[in-house]
This record gives C-alpha cells, sequence and structure tokens, in this order.
C-alpha cells in the first residue's frame, strides 16, 4: 500500500484525487495539506504533515508560488515527488533535479495528468517530423495563475525538439472552460488540428493515481510529463 500525503488537498484538483484514493486498494491517503485546514483534520505546511505522518510520496496540487518549496521539502525527506503543480520553469526544473540527484530522490513533473492530452502531445510531436508550420492555442479558466499553461510550453517544448521551430502560443482565459488545447499544423492548401478538450477535472484523476502508483519506480532527478510512466 503506498501512502500518499496530499498537498492541496482541498482545491478543485486535489480534492477529487484526495477522494479516489479512497476508492484505490493500493493507495491510501497519508495526511491532507491546505492552509485553510489548520486545526481541522489535516496540515497547513507540508513540513508539518510530513512529521507527523508516514507518507511513501508527496503529490503537490497547490499553487505556482509554492509548488518548487513543498517539492524540495520532500526531497530534503527522502520522498518521491509527483508535482501536479503547473507553472515551473526551466530554472526550478534545474533546482528540483539537482536536489533529488543529492537525495538519490525521483520527482515527476506532470503539466497535464490527462491522459488524452498525453496523446496529443505524442501526436504533435510525430506531426512536427512532417510538417514545420505549428500554432498552439490553450484554452483555461480566469482563475488559472500560470499563462502560458504548461501543457502548452511542453507541447511547444516536443514541436521545437522535432521540427526546430518552436510555435507561438495564444492564451485564452475564459468562464466555462477547465482546460483546451488545439495544436494546428498547416502546410500548402491543408491543416492538421489535434485538439484536447477536458471537461471536468475528473479528467486528471486517473492519470494522477497512475502517476502516484509509478513514481518511486523512476531513476533518481526530474522526469518530465506522464509519458514517462505511461507505456
Ligand atoms: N497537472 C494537471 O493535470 C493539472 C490540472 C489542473 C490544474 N493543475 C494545477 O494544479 C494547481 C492547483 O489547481 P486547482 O485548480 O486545484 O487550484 P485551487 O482550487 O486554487 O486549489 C489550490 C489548493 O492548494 C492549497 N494551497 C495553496 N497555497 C498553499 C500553500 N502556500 N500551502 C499549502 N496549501 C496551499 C489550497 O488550499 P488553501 O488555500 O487552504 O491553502 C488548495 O487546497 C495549479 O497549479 C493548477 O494549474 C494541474
Amino acid at each position: 500500500m503506498t501512502r500518499v500525503l496530499v498537498s492541496g488537498a482541498t482545491g478543485k484538483l486535489g480534492a477529487p484525487i484526495a477522494a479516489a484514493l479512497a476508492d484505490a486498494d493500493d493507495l491510501t491517503l497519508a495526511g491532507r495539506v491546505a492552509r485553510s485546514l489548520t486545526g481541522q483534520d489535516g496540515f497547513s505546511t507540508v513540513a508539518e504533515a510530513l512529521a507527523a505522518t508516514q507518507a511513501d510520496v508527496l503529490l503537490d496540487v497547490t499553487s505556482p508560488a509554492v509548488g518548487e518549496a513543498h517539492t524540495l521539502t520532500a526531497i530534503a525527506a527522502g520522498l518521491p515527488v509527483v508535482l501536479g503543480t503547473t507553472g515551473l520553469d526551466k530554472a526550478g526544473e534545474e533546482r528540483i533535479h539537482a536536489a533529488a540527484i543529492a537525495a538519490d530522490v525521483p520527482v515527476l513533473y506532470v503539466p497535464n495528468f490527462a491522459i488524452t492530452a498525453v496523446l496529443m502531445m505524442r501526436f504533435a510531436a510525430e506531426a512536427a517530423k512532417v510538417l514545420d508550420q505549428c500554432a498552439i492555442v490553450e484554452e483555461h479558466n480566469p482563475a488559472k495563475v500560470d499563462r502560458p499553461s504548461g501543457t502548452a510550453l511542453r507541447t511547444a517544448d516536443l514541436v521545437e525538439a522535432a521540427s526546430g521551430t518552436r510555435p507561438e502560443i495564444s492564451s485564452i482565459r475564459i468562464e466555462g472552460v477547465v482546460a483546451n488545447q488545439s495544436v494546428i499544423f498547416g502546410a500548402g492548401a491543408q491543416t492538421l488540428e489535434l485538439r484536447n478538450v477536458t471537461l471536468s477535472r475528473e479528467a486528471f484523476v486517473p492519470g494522477a493515481l497512475l502517476a502516484l502508483r509509478r513514481v518511486a519506480a523512476l531513476t533518481p532527478g526530474l522526469h518530465v510529463g506522464l509519458e514517462q510512466i505511461l507505456d
């Protein structure tokens, strides 16, 4: 049984993941972290929770302002981490990788837990080998803090690696949307559009559980993307 500490457990993403742990046979909730849980059935900081619980892995789904700090705290305690909080920049990735190597701990940063989004990125990388004109349009709710989205940046990285050209990213923030993205390729008199639509945050739960099951088997250091453990 893998014991999971969920940081951001009261959030729109953390709450359904914490609830799904109760139904899993091989995963269990070790503790919940959120500032609003102070004095209730949970912890206000990751450090406090690590000291008081027996956890095997940390899931962080909080905010770009604190996701890196929470990850570094867990690494220092020797705990594998699934980081689902978006907005981590390259410098942050390097700091986490260095700390994880030093502590001999695996960390999986997953900008998008939706399996359909991971397939969209994979297919985009494949198309970019042939089609060098590409643009990305990402759509999210206005509450999303980071812009462009982590998924758009990751897709741009993959397309650039395959084609040598970095695609332009357009970000739209509009009520009613959870998380959508189109990757549009153009060539002479033809276009190809790959579109991922997320209808609710339940779409992120299966990928998050898969990441929690498999992160400990990864090599020490930072790994990026659900595709690292999908196959
Ligand atoms: N990887 C993916 O597939 C995916 C999908 C959707 C969203 N996300 C990302 O996941 C993150 C959370 O999104 P959300 O929509 O769930 O946000 P949300 O509804 O605002 O929830 C944020 C959670 O983090 C907690 N939190 C915030 N700051 C904290 C701090 N300093 N210390 C402890 N807990 C803190 C909040 O509780 P308190 O305010 O009580 O502290 C709350 O439980 C964002 O970065 C978002 O972009 C990722």
